[in-house]
């Protein structure tokens, strides 16, 4: 039997330009037929993974969880959820993705925990003043008999960030802080309880074999001591804010010690574990502040997921962004979706110019029109676009085969707390959730066992086309295409950490080089591109046309 290609305990710095693919485990794979993804449905894709040719797996959370928020809302930070399998399953997927050369990212939620924590729990119970509210935020509330939300901060999902509790006499009682839905109490980072179990918890992992965490909404565990109210401030601040302006709960300074204290704690193992926050903040500075060298090694680039698909824009925040991180020389990294966003095959297949800048929802797309085709070379252009800047990337479950975002899920049939948060004004996040396509056809595209339960979330009448079986025997299919890249990119030593230098190709284009002998030419606009004299192509998103490159479409060049 050969060595298996397992990772190298030498190779430390691997997170500056690591490849890491995205699973949301309720949608990869599913092993026992119930209709939602498990851990023994990811070890039964590992060898699929390993031949896309990733780095590392970012795992969304699989505690146990009520799952009023699909696993965002933990009861149990150091254990796994009945439904996605067992720790002694965890522990095996863990050691076989090492032994496949992949490292294990999971997902720490330490902004707010499920109302069915125990600590919730006995807060609920012990009532007004006592000591298990303090790891809370409870308030009373205002108004003469308490009536109105102590102040008014909004919840990420819709209403009021404020939900009121009946106490133990049957009275309506104070209040407790849930920015997100109200089964997801915020918890108390100045209380020492809160501080010691999250540490715990990353040990824990650590412990086990896990390679870094990605932190939920980082941004937020700090809030304002007063809770002053918002006042009409937005969020995320304006880029001339004055410095001495804060939002009293988003991305308050008082995050970047808890951070520290965590950058200790992976630094005390070997090979030092690593963190990727999930960080809002609009301005690039605030985001580089996180990567200082004691804090976060990589935060997610969400100015660039956003950008709208024109060469001005893409050029503005790709040179921003590396601006920013040189200044604490951190390594960026280049996103294209996650289980939050509209797909990126159907952003970029709305006309770029009338999207709004923003979160990008499919709600904020619903209303333009969209041309999917468009949007699928779009996408496979900005695949080779990510893949060739400087640092490391993402790759959502689902974006090496071009999916689009699922726009018609029927009403009842989504599960994403936003719909009900927003009376359905808000279509949510479930269409970019849809359980994966494996076989072209089959009771659910082989995402299950055939016979099992139908997926958690339906899937579209086309979503064979696109299953993995039916791209590996497609030589221009998205996945070969992605397979390609990553292992060019495996395999040049231009690529993945370090910088670029522009080349000057037009209004609509962009194109960089980096050392040694690499290229990077992207057309964004309607007319072919030239291809600088004696570049070879190595790699490029769409056919060349007389040897240039067509509107919408990238190549790799070696010089
Ligand atoms: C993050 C997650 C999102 C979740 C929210 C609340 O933004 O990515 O899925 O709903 O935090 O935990
Ligand atoms: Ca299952």
């Amino acid at each position: 039997m050969s060595l298996p290609a397992s990772i190298s305990n030498a190779d430390q710095e691997w997170w500056r330009r690591a490849v890491v693919y995205q699973i949301y485990p309720r949608s990869f794979a599913d092993s026992n037929g119930d209709g939602i993804g498990d851990i023994n449905g990811i070890r039964s894709r590992l060898s699929y993974l390993a031949a896309l040719g990733v780095d590392a797996i970012w795992v969304n959370p699989w505690y146990p969880s009520p799952m009023k928020d699909a696993g965002y809302d933990v009861s149990d930070y150091r254990a796994i959820e009945p439904v996605f399998g067992t720790m002694a399953e965890a522990e095996a997927m863990i050691a076989e993705a090492h032994a496949v050369g992949i490292r294990v990212i999971l997902d720490i939620v330490p902004n707010h925990t499920s109302d069915q924590h125990p600590w919730f729990q006995a807060a609920l119970a012990a009532g007004p003043g006592s000591a298990e509210r303090e790891r809370f935020v409870f308030r009373a509330g205002r108004g003469a008999g308490g009536e109105l939300p102590p102040n008014d901060w909004m919840s990420e999902f819709g209403g009021p960030a404020w939900t009121r509790v009946t106490e133990a006499d049957g009275r309506p009682g104070q209040w407790y802080l849930r920015l997100f839905a109200p089964e997801q109490p915020d918890v108390n980072w100045d209380h020492p309880d809160i501080r010691e179990e999250f540490t715990e918890s990353l040990r824990f992992w650590f412990d086990r074999g896990v390679d870094g965490f990605r932190i939920d909404v980082a941004h937020g565990l700090v809030k304002d001591a007063g809770l002053v109210d918002i006042d009409g401030l937005p969020f995320p601040l304006p880029d001339d804010t004055p410095e001495h302006i804060e939002h009293p709960h988003w991305d308050q300074p008082g995050v970047h010690e808890i951070f520290r204290s965590w950058r200790e704690v992976a630094d005390a193992y070997d090979p030092p574990r690593v963190f990727c926050g999930e960080i809002w903040v609009g301005r690039d500075h605030r985001l580089t502040a996180y990567l200082r060298p004691d804090e976060l090694h990589t935060a997610f680039n969400f100015n660039f997921l956003m950008a709208p698909w024109l060469a001005g824009p893409m050029r503005e925040t790709i040179t921003s962004t590396l601006a920013a991180h040189a200044t604490v020389g951190a390594p960026a990294t280049w996103v294209l979706g996650n289980h939050d966003v509209c797909r990126p095959v159907s952003r970029y297949a709305r006309p770029q110019e009338l999207v709004s800048p923003g979160f990008p929802h499919l709600q904020a797309y619903l209303d333009l029109p969209a041309d999917l085709a468009v949007g699928r070379r779009r996408a496979r252009a900005a695949a080779l676009l990510s893949l060739a800047l400087p640092g490391g990337a993402y790759v959502f479950a689902g974006e090496e085969l071009g999916l689009a975002e699922v726009e018609d899920i029927p009403l009842a049939a989504r599960q994403d707390p936003i719909v009900a948060g927003t009376g359905g004004e808000n279509l949510g996040r479930d269409g970019c959730r849809v359980p994966l396509p494996w076989t072209a056809s089959g009771d659910s595209y082989g995402f299950g066992p055939e016979g099992g339960a139908a997926p958690w979330l339906p899937q579209p009448a086309d979503w064979g086309a696109s299953a993995v079986a039916v791209q590996e025997a497609d030589t221009d299919s998205t996945l070969a295409l992605y397979r390609q890249a990553l292992a060019v990119r495996a395999g040049h030593p231009a690529l993945g950490d370090g910088d670029l230098s522009w080349v000057e190709a037009g209004e609509h284009a962009l194109a960089f080089r980096r050392d040694p002998g690499f290229g990077c030419w992207v057309n964004f606009g309607p007319e072919p591109l030239a291809l600088p004299q004696g570049a070879e192509v190595v790699l490029a998103s769409g056919e060349l046309v007389a040897g240039e490159l067509p509107a919408d479409t990238a190549a790799w060049l070696r010089f």
